[in-house]
């Protein structure tokens, strides 16, 4: 008999979150923020940023660098103040060489390295005869003292470059900027790239509460509206990719296991690019294992051997043949010749995984929601960036959903909107508050 429908619904059950089940987490969460902020245990770090809300007439020539862990993007931005910021130049590089020449996020790579290489991407674009403040989004989580004094606490989402934990960010790309005699460009504001994000779009809507990432990592950050240390207004990067409290999939345990940190950065193992591609092949190796799926292939239980990215394909296939899932199956493993009934079961996994992503997502940004305004009185607007809200599909439409299952009616107070480049704007946008400020 095939079981295989069985399975599949078995599996189904294990990765739906219930809108009573998203309350819940969001409970939970709130607890975590309220804990975290006081100084108690909690799974969320609640770091403080040193800045609050932009007025929107921040203004100048300010260089962006946006530090993410997959490429460094170096930004010439220019802020007309009135909430209006234009790139006028922009820089990308990989942070790992495709055709191997270089990976700067190995442990084989030195900190001095990695800011070297990326003075290098600065000095290739701040115009000489001026100076200039940068911005350096730095999208990892850092302890902060002032707005400029960030120490790396650990890396995430598997970066193992050597010298870099522990100490100051700011600094260390300071260093580096003057080792290559880049003596016009001066680093005064460092932010994580949720902060970057929410900094962006308040810029222009004062509404703006809450700023995340949905993309390679998975974090958000929200306007505290008194913070314990200064008794006023700060955005708090809550690191929510460590948030604990919510239960593992089996599978979500092999992956942990299997990671660089494992029981670290438990939600963003479940929810964030780095790792859907890995659920989806855990999934359907297990269903090879035990017979579900006919075929297998030693490239199958290769870890990581599908990206996220390959899923994307895959949640937009509507033909009957299921086109896009055999040539993943065929190109990414090597396996060819599977019946519909296979190809759904790898599109049903790919649905499952993603759909529980948004919904985890949106079950903490409720969770904020119940901390800074639990009757919803006001409009509240998320700012979010990333590849999966940006190009993943179905998933904003899914956070949308989330958000209107948990809050009924009320869920039209939020809204939840792109900040294209926010990260990268809103690193200039907090050195233009520094700069102005001094
Ligand atoms: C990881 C980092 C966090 C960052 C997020 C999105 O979770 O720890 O600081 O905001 O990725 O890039």
């Amino acid at each position: 008999m095939d079981k295989l429908p069985a399975v599949l619904a078995m599996i189904e059950e294990q990765f739906t979150v219930s809108a009573e089940f998203m309350r819940d987490i969001a409970t939970g969460f709130q607890q975590a923020m309220s804990a975290g902020l006081a100084g108690k245990p909690s799974s969320l770090k609640m770091l403080p940023s040193f800045i609050g809300s932009p007025t929107g007439r921040e203004q100048g020539k300010v260089i962006a660098v946006d530090f993410g862990g997959t490429n460094v993007r170096v930004l010439l931005v220019e802020l007309a103040g009135k909430g209006q910021a234009n790139i006028i130049d922009k820089r990308s590089a990989p942070l790992k060489d495709r055709s191997g020449n270089y990976d700067y996020t190995s442990a084989a790579a030195s900190g001095s390295e990695l800011f070297d290489f990326i003075a290098g991407k600065i000095s290739e674009i701040a115009p000489a005869g001026g100076t200039y403040p940068l911005g350096h989004t730095f999208s990892f989580p850092c302890r902060q003292d002032g707005v400029n004094e960030a120490v790396l606490i650990s890396w995430t989402k598997e970066i193992k470059t050597t010298g870099v934990e522990g100490l100051n960010v700011g600094q260390l790309l300071q260093n580096a900027l003057e080792l290559r005699g880049v003596w016009h460009v001066q680093s005064l504001a460092v932010i994580n790239d949720t902060t970057g994000t929410l900094l962006a779009t308040a810029y222009t809507d004062t509404a703006t509460s809450i700023g995340a990432i949905c993309g390679t990592g998975h974090n958000s950050c929200y306007l505290e509206p008194c913070h314990p240390l200064t008794s006023q207004p700060m955005i708090v990067n809550l690191e929510s990719g460590n948030f604990d409290g919510i239960r593992q999939t089996e599978y979500d345990i092999l992956l942990d296991q299997a990671s660089e940190k494992p029981g670290a950065q438990r939600l963003e193992k479940m929810a964030s690019g780095q790792y859907l591609g890995e659920l989806v092949r855990l999934i359907v190796n297990g269903l090879t294992t035990d017979g579900h799926i006919s075929k297998s292939s030693d490239r199958l239980r290769i870890p990581y051997s599908v990206t996220t990215e390959d899923i994307s394909p895959i949640l937009a296939d509507a033909s009957p043949e299921l086109n896009a899932v055999a040539n993943l199956a065929a190109t990414r493993w090597g396996i060819q010749g599977l019946t519909i009934s296979e190809l759904e079961a790898i599109k049903t996994a790919a649905l499952l995984v993603t759909m529980r992503s948004a919904r985890l997502a949106a079950a903490t940004w409720a969770g904020v929601l119940f901390k800074i305004d639990p009757a919803l009185s006001r409009r509240h607007t998320i700012a979010v960036d990333g590849s999966l809200y940006e190009k993943m599909p179905g998933y904003a439409d899914n956070l949308f959903k989330a958000m209107a299952e948990i809050f009924g009616d009320k869920a039209k107070q939020v809204t939840i909107k792109l900040s294209k480049d926010g990260s990268g704007i809103g690193a200039a946008i907090a050195a233009a508050t520094v700069y102005n400020a001094r």
